[in-house]
């Protein structure tokens, strides 16, 4: 094993005092970045990052109440590194309920400065330099740079939209471009449902066939599940850690963000075999060590009062899937309404619109080499007034132009800023119709 001192520094020229590591060239440019900042400076309705912009649940704000005033020092305090004790309590009776099986809150759970941490964890825990880890197409833009950074190479396999595709159920995993990506150097795949950015939810058949895979080629199953409770139309979120053979090598990642609606709090969770969550635990200590105290309180607290209620009318989970089926349908029916051809989701808070019926000239209007999407996205920002993101950032190089045709909305907003989204939507269609 080499061992870095700090005397074994090498030594540094004036030029290269603001090199960036090797391993973080390339990635300096981030859609949330620009498309972000883009938005804020034009004031423009933003239907583009995924964030809620209403008030979290009020059980969700008294819990955070109820922490801020506890005269218990400790709720203010370093907390246990893996995992806050009452956090990983209620998370492990919850998911004990939904894997059925028990679920040991102290060595098969890992608490996480949200799901990006988690995946963050999960790969440089287990994969080695030279590990290709398979990614589905397209895939949250974060999974790419995190498993460079662990030294693995991501190999890719697009979900192919059928032409004219109008429900995400028309976006396919082919069997053999799948199996074709594996091989003895395949250490893990990540899979995403329901899906960001298309809202697929993925199928027992589509599952199956993956957790055959991972069992044939003996690979890891990364399953980013932060969307689980959002499903709509009768849709059932089907996790794969619960496929037979499959609990053994999968990790189940979820986010608090998405669950109650706070993505400001950033906590997230991985769950799976102790044999598998001890490497991400040894690779979080070295990171943050833990995470803050009061909202990891909080959040158990949110959550035990949520398990009671679930599936049941109470529940702000079911409450939370109704209202945002309503808020996908009245977005749908707008975009179509100016021309897009909007890809129903079956879950999550994201609805991608083909631009192809629209005859915008960008290229007059935007001379960069960027993607179509992108410079879809930029004029209707600066122009339009309402702020989307470009989907081709959640491919590769290679597949870049599968996503160039559309753009991807986000859905869980306030009723009046879909209305914003709306008038303005419409001002464009009377100024298209001249
Ligand atoms: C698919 C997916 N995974 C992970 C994350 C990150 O979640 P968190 O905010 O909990 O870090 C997001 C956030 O948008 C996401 O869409």
């Amino acid at each position: 094993m080499t061992i870095f001192y700090p005397g074994t520094r090498r030594k540094m020229s004036s030029k290269d005092l603001y090199k960036p590591a090797n391993r973080n060239i390339g990635f300096d440019k981030n859609v949330w970045v620009e498309f972000t900042a883009l938005a804020r400076d034009y004031k423009a309705v933003n239907l583009g990052q995924g964030f809620p912009d209403m008030p979290p649940p009020h059980f969700v704000k008294e819990a955070l109440g109820r922490v801020a005033a506890s005269s218990d020092f400790a709720v203010n305090q370093y907390t246990r590194s893996q995992g806050h004790p009452r956090l990983v309590n209620a998370l492990g009776k919850l998911y004990t309920q939904l894997m059925k099986r028990a679920i040991d809150p102290l060595s098969e759970i890992l608490v996480t400065g949200g799901a990006y941490e988690s995946l963050y964890c999960s790969f440089l825990g287990l994969v080695d330099p030279g590990d290709e880890v398979i990614l589905i197409e397209p895939y949250f833009d974060c999974y790419v740079p995190q498993i460079s950074v662990a030294g693995g190479i991501p190999k890719f396999v697009p979900l192919r939209a059928k032409e004219n595709a109008t429900s995400t159920k028309d976006w396919i995993l082919d069997k053999d471009e799948l199996e074709a990506a594996f091989s003895e150097k395949t250490r893990a795949i990540v899979i995403n449902t329901p899906h960001n950015p298309i809202g697929k939810v993925f199928s027992m058949e589509e599952l199956q066939l993956i957790a055959d895979l991972c069992k044939k080629y003996n690979v890891i199953c990364i399953s980013d599940e932060v969307y689980e409770w959002l499903v709509y139309g009768g849709e059932q979120h089907l996790r794969i850690a619960t496929l037979p053979g499959m609990w053994e090598r999968t990790i189940t990642v979820g986010s608090a963000g998405k669950t109650f609606s706070i993505t400001g709090w950033k906590l997230g969770w991985s769950i799976g075999p102790k044999e598998l969550i001890k490497n991400l635990q040894t690779t979080q200590a070295q990171i943050t060590y833990n995470l803050a105290t009061p909202t990891q309180e909080a959040l158990a607290q949110a959550f035990e009062h949520e398990i009671p209620l679930i599936d049941t009318e109470k529940s702000y989970f079911t409450g939370l899937r109704s209202m945002l089926e309503r808020k996908r349908d009245v977005m749908a029916k707008l975009l179509t309404e100016v021309g897009f051809k909007p890809v129903i989701p079956q879950g999550g808070y994201f609805m991608m619109a083909d631009t192809s019926g629209i005859d915008v000239n960008f290229d007059e209007y935007d001379k960069s080499d960027d993607p179509p999407d992108y410079k879809f996205v930029r004029w209707l920002t600066k122009e339009k007034g309402i702020a989307a993101i470009p989907p081709s950032a959640f491919y590769s190089l290679e597949h870049k132009y599968m996503g160039a045709k559309y753009i991807r909305f986000c859905f869980i907003k306030e009723d009046s800023t879909l209305e914003s989204g709306a008038k303005k939507l419409k001002e464009w269609k009377a100024e298209l119709g001249k």
